[in-house]
């Protein structure tokens, strides 16, 4: 067997921490060992509130999740979102100044290192700068200029930024829990890593993760991430809508969310009936009353998710259609309602492209964790080396996309007892 490496990786979500361990024998063979799922704590729309309760629940989903794989987990790649996460598109050009006009691998370094110079304002931090396009005096679509004529060498990027504190407080939490970050990588890359095909990527897609307090967006054309986004809604707020509209504990609402609310048209007869559904603790709801509040808030999202697409190029953008996934778009009817409302092809994208134990993880609420683990690996320079040299092309790349760095300072001073600076020791 040839060699392997051991990679984990940690999503913090609002309504759970999933930690996934796995071995990884190339950039394309990545094997579950184990996995550790608990209820989050101390997340709020994908942010956190409250250090203590999110590294107490990372320690916990790490614990199961060491148990269950039989490995110490000493870092991980972690997700970041949250409405505080921004992108935007950049342009690079440099001109070829030799006078033979030959693009050389120095042309190239020069446009890859002036993309990855950009100022951004001190509340502000990089997180990723992802190679788009080249063109040559103004020929878009070129694969790899080296070697051509050109006297004018661009390069298109997509730019996501995350507020300083924002990611200082997630890294103080993994770091609390003890544990080192490999790498941050932004939750809408990595759960379109898992969900989408190359083919979608290449024609045209939109993926919408919709978990509980947030809903991340990518945009994906000509085999590129052209736009990302996060919104501030999901899961949470449709459960708090029925709680508020049927009168229901919050606890209860949810029940009722995930036990009975279907838009699915060919229950509309069986909705129209005067019958309560049976809910815990005594309490009852008619059936259109759960259709209502529930289809009302969904619309919303959906035309929200649409948004983010230029309302004139809609179609011919994405001709793939939308790809939804995360916990919330198990609703079912969902996809067919996007689909009616949208007027293109909308489909539930669950996670791919693992193997080992991984059959838990083959659902919607997984893509970002299972995504988070294949775009790291994707991106690692010791995977990488498992397989052997690369193309000069494909080294310079890696070295932009691979995951957001985090500074190898000591530990974050947790404020707390002696022994948890270095976050290893506590229980
Ligand atoms: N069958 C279902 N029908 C409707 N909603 C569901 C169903 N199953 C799960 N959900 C919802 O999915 C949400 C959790 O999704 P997910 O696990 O993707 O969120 P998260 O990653 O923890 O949160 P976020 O990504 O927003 O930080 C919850 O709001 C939950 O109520
Ligand atoms: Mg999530």
């Amino acid at each position: 067997m040839g060699k392997t490496v051991i990679r984990t990786a940690i999503d913090v979500g609002t309504t759970k921490i999933c930690t996934v361990v796995a071995d990884v024998t190339d950039r394309s063979t990545v094997r579950v060992l184990g996995t550790g799922v608990v209820h989050s704590e101390g997340i709020h729309k994908g942010m956190v509130v409250s250090i203590n309760e999110v590294k107490g629940a990372i320690r916990e989903s790490m614990k199961i999740a060491e148990m269950s794989s039989g490995c110490k987990i000493d870092s991980a790649y972690v997700a970041v979102s949250g409405n505080h996460i921004g992108s935007l598109n950049n342009h690079r050009m440099v001109t070829i100044e030799r006078s033979d006009r030959l693009v050389c691998r120095d042309d190239l370094k020069k446009v890859l290192q002036s993309a990855q110079n950009i100022d951004v304002s001190s509340d502000k931090q990089l997180l990723h700068v992802i190679p788009r396009s080249y063109s040559l005096d103004g020929q878009p679509g070129m694969r790899n200029p080296v070697g051509m004529y050109g006297s004018r060498l661009d390069l298109e990027t997509h730019i996501v930024t995350a507020a300083v504190t924002s990611v200082k407080n997630l890294v103080k939490c993994v770091r609390g829990a003890g544990v080192d970050v490999d790498g941050l990588i932004f939750s809408s890359l990595a759960s379109s890593e898992a969900v989408l095909s190359e083919h979608e990527k290449e024609l045209g897609v939109i993926m919408a993760d919709i978990g509980s307090g947030t809903t991340d967006i990518a945009i994906y054309k000509e085999g590129s991430v052209s736009h990302t986004a996060v919104l501030p809604v999901g899961g949470y707020q449709l459960t708090r809508d029925i709680s508020i509209s049927l009168g229901l504990p919050t606890a209860v609402a949810e029940v009722a969310k995930r036990k009975y609310a279907n838009l699915t048209e060919d229950v509309t007869a069986e909705r129209k009936d005067p019958v309560s559904l049976a809910i815990e603790n005594g309490y009852n709801i008619m059936h259109q009353d759960l259709y209502e509040v529930v289809r009302a808030r969904m619309e919303e999202i959906v035309k929200l998710i649409a948004m983010e697409m230029p309302r004139s190029e809609y179609i011919s953008m994405v001709p793939t259609g939308m790809v939804l996934t995360g916990g919330t778009s198990n609703l079912p009817g969902l996809a067919q309602m996007a689909q009616d409302i949208l007027q293109m092809p909308v489909r539930v994208g669950a996670p791919k492209d693992v193997g080992g134990l991984a059959d838990s993880l083959y659902a919607p609420s997984y893509a970002t964790s299972v995504g988070l683990l294949l775009w790291g690996v994707r991106n690692d320079e010791e995977v990488i080396k498992l397989n052997g040299r690369k193309s000069f092309l494909s080294r310079l790349m890696f070295k932009l996309r691979r995951p957001a760095k985090v500074e190898k300072e000591k530990p974050y001073d947790s404020g707390l007892a002696k022994g948890d600076s270095n976050g290893k020791n506590n229980s």
